[in-house]
């Protein structure tokens, strides 16, 4: 497999390649690559000529450094992974330095009010990093498609928006949620979990099917008191926040209306993890 530690070397590579009808299909990651990301860089190989894979854990977007700090880096194991789904796969694993050239800085975004819900209330400047890298990684590998997971559905909105705004030429593909076997959302944090917190974390899921149902008949905030005190009564998690929200805007939904689209999306804190999941309720 191709790796490259530098966008100089990962453009010429690129150049060398492809023509002006090659398709390059992307997939911007963090590494410790699980089930979830195989599933995108799947799609990306049967959709597109070449496919790039990029692992960098973006400092800019991490609000808490402990979160930071112990983000899993599991580069050796990654790259066994990516062998052996497809050689012809291109890994982009850059440092720090090869990306922010001395300025580990986000750039300030407007992306119309999505950066203001959710992960962006509780995770100040965050979404100015996801822009921040996410629009540089296009720069670089200037793909013609890209693929995100809906678990980071408010990044998959914020990505299509800022791809929107900035006439950018690729094309988004967001994906299902991959679950494990117990159902919780596949995330590289899942790794920090011990495997009985990994076990009980099912109950995030579990919760959510339950909104759904009551989504038929309750209305959203007796469905978010009924959310507040199942957690309440158990005592392995700290809920951040629960939501329902308009699937376009990511606005809270206070009174239903049949012609939006809404989901639930969860953040929840599991011995200091922070695991987040959505579904969608209509
Ligand atoms: O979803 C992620 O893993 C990251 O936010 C991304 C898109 C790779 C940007 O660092």
């Amino acid at each position: 497999m191709n790796i490259f530690y530098g966008k100089v070397a990962l453009r010429d590579y690129l150049k060398s390649i492809t023509t002006s009808n090659s398709n390059i299909g992307f997939v911007p990651t963090m590494g410790a690559l699980h089930q979830g990301h195989l599933a995108l860089i799947q799609k990306s190989l049967s959709e597109n000529e070449h496919t790039v894979v990029s692992i960098f854990v973006n400092p800019t977007q991490f609000n808490n450094p402990e979160d930071l700090a112990k983000y899993p880096r599991t580069l050796e194991e990654d790259v066994k992974k990516l062998t052996a789904l497809d050689p012809k796969i291109i890994l982009y694993a850059p440092t720090v330095e090869d990306i922010y050239d001395g300025k580990p800085v986000s750039q300030s975004f407007n992306f119309d009010g999505l950066e203001n819900q959710m992960e962006g209330k509780f995770r100040p400047g965050h979404f100015d990093g996801v822009g921040t890298i996410v629009k540089r990684l296009f720069e670089i590998v200037a793909p013609t498609k890209a693929y995100f997971g809906e678990k980071d559905f408010q990044q998959l909105q914020i990505v299509k928006k800022m791809v929107a705004k900035n006439n950018l030429k690729v094309k988004i593909i967001g994906c299902p949620i991959f679950r494990e076997t117990n159902h919780l959302a596949m995330s590289s944090r899942n790794e920090r979990l011990s495997p009985l917190e990994r076990d009980k974390a099912a109950f995030i899921y579990e919760t959510l099917v339950q909104v759904k149902q009551k989504f038929t008949s309750d209305s959203p905030s007796v469905i978010s008191e009924w959310v507040q005190n199942e957690f309440k009564n158990n005592p392995l998690f700290t809920l951040e926040y629960f939501v329902i929200a308009d699937e376009e805007t990511l606005s809270e939904c206070k009174q239903k209306n049949k012609n939006k689209k809404y989901r639930a999306f969860i953040a929840v804190l599991v011995n200091n993890i922070r695991l987040i999941d959505t579904i969608s309720l209509n």
